[in-house]
């Protein structure tokens, strides 16, 4: 692309972001939001956005629902009119290199090029990956719709722009944790994931079901670490459960009821 049809593209991309201020908390207004804008919209990922308001899978951007270290989610709207949720991978975050041992080792992704821009969209794209899987077994989590270089996009879970709360910050009971062990034991035993970052900050709850969330980290089973993961994960339930005065499981029992099959 010449540089003034990118230019043009961009105008248009900033244009449908832009747009949806006046219907939406403002992106620009508040000054912590001003930063995250000039990190997020740098040029490769305005062009992204703009194929992807070209090609139909978004309408336009909404403003922004959670800013993190290493992405932000943005509420978005599609030309049929639902919610969607656009993760956009921070191609300044430098967090990624610390976190390249939840990508190597895992069969699915050999030879991999680790620098920079390269990586982040790795990281999207196993996300995606990931979530497609767990999502074609029935596992409740965010369906998948779209991914290109550092931008996911996937169902939004929440209504108006608010997600759902996570297990943080709301009520949970005996039958969450029965429901959540039993959505880890799917999640390995039916698509051989282990969620690698599994806790109360992962897990939307709407009334009464639960939706897992954030797979960037998910592994295959056949990644050398995997066990050790899914005891973390294990312990990461233990403990906020324990912590709400739900009674604990056994931990190690549950670790090896969940592995018992494999060869
Ligand atoms: N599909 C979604 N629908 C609605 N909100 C979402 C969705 N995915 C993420 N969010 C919001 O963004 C926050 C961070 O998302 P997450 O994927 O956990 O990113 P991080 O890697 O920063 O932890 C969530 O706690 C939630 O508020
Ligand atoms: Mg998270």
């Amino acid at each position: 692309m010449s540089s003034q049809i990118d230019n043009r593209a961009i105008k248009k991309a900033l244009h449908k972001i832009n747009n949806s201020e006046k219907a939406n908390r403002s992106l620009k207004k508040r000054s912590e939001d001003f930063q995250v804008f000039q990190d997020v919209f740098n040029k490769p990922t305005l062009l992204t956005l703009y194929s992807m308001f070209n090609n139909g899978t978004l309408s336009y951007l909404n403003g922004i629902v959670n800013s993190g270290k290493e992405s932000n989610i943005f509420w978005g709207v599609t030309p049929e009119g639902n919610d969607v949720a656009i993760k956009i991978y921070l191609t300044v975050a430098s967090e990624f290199r610390k976190r390249l041992q939840y990508i190597q080792g895992d069969n699915r992704f050999k030879n991999i090029n680790t620098n920079g821009h390269k990586l982040i969209e790795l990281w999207a794209r196993k996300e995606f990956k990931n979530l497609s899987k767990a999502h074609s077994i029935n596992i409740p989590v965010p369906k998948p719709i779209a991914v290109k270089q550092n931008v996911l996009v996937m169902e939004f879970q929440g209504i108006d722009g608010a997600p759902f709360p996570t297990l943080s910050e709301t009520e949970v009971s005996e039958p969450d944790l029965v429901e959540i062990l039993d959505l880890v034991t799917m999640l390995y035993q039916k698509s051989h994931l282990i969620h690698s970052d599994l806790s109360e900050y992962n897990v939307f709850k709407n009334s009464n079901d639960l939706i897992l969330f954030d797979f960037g980290s998910a592994v295959d089973v056949s990644h050398p670490m995997s066990k050790d993961f899914l005891l973390r994960d294990l312990k990461n339930l233990h403990r906020f459960f324990s912590k709400r005065g739900i009674p604990a499981f056994d931990v190690e029992k549950k670790f090896l009821e969940i592995t018992e099959n494999d060869i």
